[in-house]
């Protein structure tokens, strides 16, 4: 068997020669016709070529835009900063960008704590300002967009952002499910608008999507994949837009269902969060659904799916127990009301927890990572 493979610097694309009948990729034997064009392979390849390019980044940080200074615009701009970027940070409300020093101090301190940072925290803050000026962008390479998700002030907000940038500059939106190809309509370069999903805390974690629009030039997508590396993230690529992108899509659906089962009165909502933190919980930050259903045997996943499938809800309604805690004030911790009872300080112990915890579930998917040697 001879595999020829080729690859640009600069491009995903690769051309594989087999001049065998047959080929095995791990699990997978594929009988081949003599020097077809390898589909799997190039995919592999491809995989192999985003793998390169995150881990062995050549961008540097240039100067980043924050816009929306929320729970996750604080954590985003913390993110940036820390990696090295000089950011301008953006929010109409005063109060917020008030604070925001104060607030990034915070989490970069923690950083520096538990050693995802090596500089000094007083040293980064100083490449941190805001404003309520959205012309303070003018030299960004990259902004991201994080108000509120409703989708006509994304879409002004992304007119603000590209009046005051160069044409060049990547703008991307930290939407939660808008459509990105939605905020794409209407704008001047649409080619370097696309989606830039963030987990909260964005600091922390490794998770991050990049998602085209209709519109994104890919060459874009994958600029920002390699820029995530310098963020310490390890990025999917989502190459088609679809709503919700592949995180919540998995996330909501799973949402739908706990809601299910405690509006038909089967279990309470302490119920089932105990049962998912303790099946999905702990083998979810290894595998992932696929690897999930390799480790434990597909026939039974199979026979399982055409007895339960049909039995699932297919709701379209917002839940009304959640219509009624919304309308009831509840935010959750962050006003000690949500799904669970809170007096202040339990609220805020839960706070903490929760980005503890965050810290120690990636440091323990380092630990297992594939790659060895991950840094990111
Ligand atoms: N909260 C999460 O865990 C999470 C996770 C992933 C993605 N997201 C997405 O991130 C985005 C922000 O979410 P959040 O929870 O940080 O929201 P948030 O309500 O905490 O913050 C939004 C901020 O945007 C500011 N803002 C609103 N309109 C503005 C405008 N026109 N110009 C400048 N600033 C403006 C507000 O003053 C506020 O500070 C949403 O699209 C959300 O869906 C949230």
């Amino acid at each position: 068997m001879s595999i020829r493979r080729s690859w640009s610097a600069d491009s995903y694309s690769a051309a594989v020669e087999c001049n065998s009948r047959l080929f095995v990729s791990g699990h997978a034997a594929q009988n081949l016709a003599t020097g077809e064009v390898v589909h799997g392979i190039i995919a592999e390849e491809k995989e192999l070529m985003a793998r390169r390019s995150f881990t062995r980044t050549t961008e540097q940080p240039v100067p980043a835009g924050v816009v929306g200074l929320g729970l996750m615009g604080t954590s985003i701009a913390t993110c940036l900063v820390a990696a090295g970027h000089r950011v301008v940070a953006i929010d109409k409300d005063a109060s917020r960008r008030r604070s925001l020093k104060r607030r990034v101090s915070l989490l970069v301190r923690d950083m520096r704590r538990k050693k995802l940072l090596a500089k000094d925290p007083a040293g980064v803050l100083k490449h941190l300002s805001t404003s309520d000026d959205f012309g303070a962008l003018r030299d960004c390479g990259i902004v991201i967009e994080s108000i509120f998700e409703n989708l006509n002030e994304k879409r002004n907000v992304l007119r603000k952002i590209e009046d005051a940038v160069s044409a060049e500059a990547l703008i991307g939106s930290n939407t939660s499910a808008l459509p990105v190809t939605e905020l794409q309509r209407g704008a001047q370069h649409p080619e370097r608008i696309l989606g830039v999903h963030w987990g909260e805390p964005a600091h922390v974690l490794r998770f991050l999507e990049v998602i085209c629009g209709a519109e994104t030039d890919q060459r874009n997508a994958e600029k920002v994949m390699r820029l995530a590396s310098l963020w310490k993230k390890e990025p999917t690529l989502v190459r088609r837009d679809v709503r919700g992108f592949i995180t919540n899509r998995i996330m909501y659906a799973m949402i739908r269902e706990a809601f299910y089962l405690v509006e038909n009165g089967y279990a309470t909502v302490e119920d089932i969060d105990r049962s998912v933190r303790n099946d999905m919980g702990y083998w979810i930050t290894l595998a992932g659904p696929f690897r999930y259903m390799d480790l434990t045997g597909i026939p039974a996943y199979g026979a399982v799916m055409r007895d339960l499938l049909p039995d699932l809800s297919r709701s379209q309604e917002t839940p009304k127990l959640m219509q009624e805690v919304v309308a009831s004030g509840a935010r959750g911790t962050s006003n000690a009301k949500g799904f669970y009872q809170y007096t202040p300080a339990e609220a805020k112990r839960w706070e903490k927890r929760f980005l503890d915890f965050s810290y120690e579930i990636r440091a323990l998917a380092l630990k297992y990572a594939e790659r060895p040697n991950a840094e990111v």
